[in-house]
């Protein structure tokens, strides 16, 4: 392992290529000072990883833009530090269990169905009509997160939430300027439409709260658990109650809806994954809707889904404050206060573990592949104690999105096709620009099998791009028969 010292302007290239950069140059432990003065050492080593998220996680506090995000989420299981943490994590837990979450996999499907319903009329665009995929992802995993924890659909509501993370990725920079607590004060930079943000905010959650408080019902959902919860401190403040439905909502929905439309590109690119995909659908859920039951038999959905979160991690980065000094497995000492980060990209795009790093390849996660790899060479959803609660939301998630959506939509890209998505690394990995795919309802195979007259004909993509920019949305008519496809009941 190298240790070494960086010079501040190279640190200022602050994003996943310098930490790929420094992981090439100085190997698995790197350790240098960043521009504020803070010792930062970066674990490029599964086992180094395992040791920080795992091993040593009881040295450690948030990460600094964590904790700063306090500002926004408050004390909610994101942000919150022990013994405060693991009280909420234990009350929180059971709304993420295995029986939950199959109760919450008709949901996924319903919603999924809905939007798709609302996809442009493919008897006007029958060459394929444009979506926007990413605000699609946003507004699907807003309601579906909304719908399942906490009882409410925030459909009318999309735009506040897109409106504020696009405040809250501005302040989060702001927030760790030197000085910044003071500057925070002031109307300055982002902190004015931050603060309407927040009050926006506020008001949707609050309101959910009041509302099911004055309902007298307080129901088995993640907010009935959140009002009901009573321990030797008392029942949870609306403040707490707050804090931990924001953090759901946020947590639940941005990194999830970045990771379905890098998927949803994915797939639309390589066709021949795609083919093997809807014939998976197709054996599964021959001429029903899929069910929770059949996530464990999409199992090629899921290894897709595991390659595009590989390639391209929605959380690109883990980060940790040393609370105290403290020796590593390795030797290596730690001191009070050091910075301590793990790169989900340049763990990843790591040759070592993933031959041909850049090319997409959904066979690496075969079981015997994975077997091969060292635990934390794929760490997408985080590890230890602060793991995500929501992963096996998000899998079932995933896979059920992409089996509803592919059962009855062809997906490819408008040419000239990229070769690679544009990224952009903020408090997540996000699409840098708008992400367009092409739509076309299936002509042969279930469940559209027999209504390809209704598909064919030369289409204008010019027209398409069109409708898709001026974001013209039409529902499908009597003109165009809505495929369908019989929802079956869940057992
Ligand atoms: C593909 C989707 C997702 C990805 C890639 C992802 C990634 C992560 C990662 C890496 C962490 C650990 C952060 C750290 O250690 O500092 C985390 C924590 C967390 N995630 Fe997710 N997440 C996803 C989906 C979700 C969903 C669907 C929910 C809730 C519905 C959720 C809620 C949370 C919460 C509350 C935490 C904090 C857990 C704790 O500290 O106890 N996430 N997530």
């Amino acid at each position: 392992m190298w240790t070494r010292f960086l010079n501040g302007s190279l640190f200022s290239v602050d994003s996943p290529a310098f930490y790929k950069q420094n992981a090439e140059r100085y190997g698995d432990l790197v350790s240098f000072l960043t521009p504020n003065g803070f010792r930062q050492f970066q674990f490029n080593h599964p086992d180094l990883i395992a040791e920080m998220l795992v091993r040593d996680a009881g040295h450690h506090l948030r990460g600094v833009v964590l904790e700063r995000a306090r500002g926004i989420l408050g004390d909610g299981l994101l942000t919150s530090e022990e013994p405060l943490h693991l009280r909420q994590r234990r009350l929180c837990q059971p709304a993420f269990h295995r029986a939950r979450l199959a109760a919450y996999g008709g949901e996924i499907v319903r919603l999924t169905r809905e939007m798709t319903a609302a996809w442009p009329n493919p008897v006007a665009d029958p060459a394929g009509t444009r979506i926007e995929a990413h605000a699609e992802m946003v507004r699907l995993t807003l309601r579906i997160t909304s719908r399942c924890l906490l009882g409410a659909d925030v459909n009318d509501a999309v735009q506040t939430f897109v409106d504020s993370m696009q405040v809250f990725n501005d302040y989060l920079p702001f927030a760790l300027l030197p000085g910044a607590r003071f500057l925070e004060r002031l109307p300055l930079g982002p902190m004015p439409g931050m603060r309407r943000a927040l009050a926006a905010l506020d008001d949707l959650i609050f309101g959910m709260i009041r509302q099911r408080r004055a309902s007298g019902i307080f129901g088995d959902d993640l907010l009935g658990m959140l009002l009901e919860a009573e321990d030797s401190e008392g029942f949870m403040s609306d403040r707490q109650v707050r804090d931990e439905a924001l953090t759901i909502l946020l947590a639940g929905h941005e990194t999830t809806a970045n990771a379905l439309t890098f998927a949803l590109w994915q797939v639309a690119k390589h066709s021949d994954i795609q083919a093997r995909m809807r014939a998976e659908i197709d054996t599964v859920c021959p001429d029903r809707l899929p069910l929770a039951s059949d996530f464990r038999s999409l199992g090629y959905l899921e290894r897709v889904f595991a390659e595009s979160m590989r390639l391209y991690p929605p959380a690109w980065v883990v980060a940790r404050t040393a609370r105290e000094d403290y020796t590593m497995a390795s030797g290596q000492r730690i001191p009070k206060g050091a910075h301590l980060i793990a790169s989900q990209v340049v763990a990843h795009h790591d040759p070592r573990w993933w031959p041909d790093p850049m090319r997409f390849d959904p066979e690496r996660f075969t079981e015997a592949a994975k077997a091969t790899r060292p635990k934390f060479a794929y760490f997408p959803f985080g590890g230890g104690a602060r793991y995500c609660i929501g992963e096996g939301f998000a899998w079932m998630e995933g896979v059920l999105m992409l089996a509803t959506v592919l059962q009855q939509w062809e997906l490819s890209l408008p040419k000239p096709q990229q070769a690679e998505l544009p990224i952009t690394p903020k408090f997540t990995l996000r699409p840098t620009h708008e992400v367009e795919i092409l739509t076309t309802p299936r002509e042969y195979g279930s469940p559209l099998r027999g209504q390809a007259s209704a598909t064919q004909s030369s289409g204008c993509p010019v027209h398409c791009s069109h409708t898709a920019m001026t974001g013209e949305r039409r529902s499908r008519s009597s003109e165009a028969p809505q495929p369908e496809v019989v929802l079956a009941a869940e057992t």
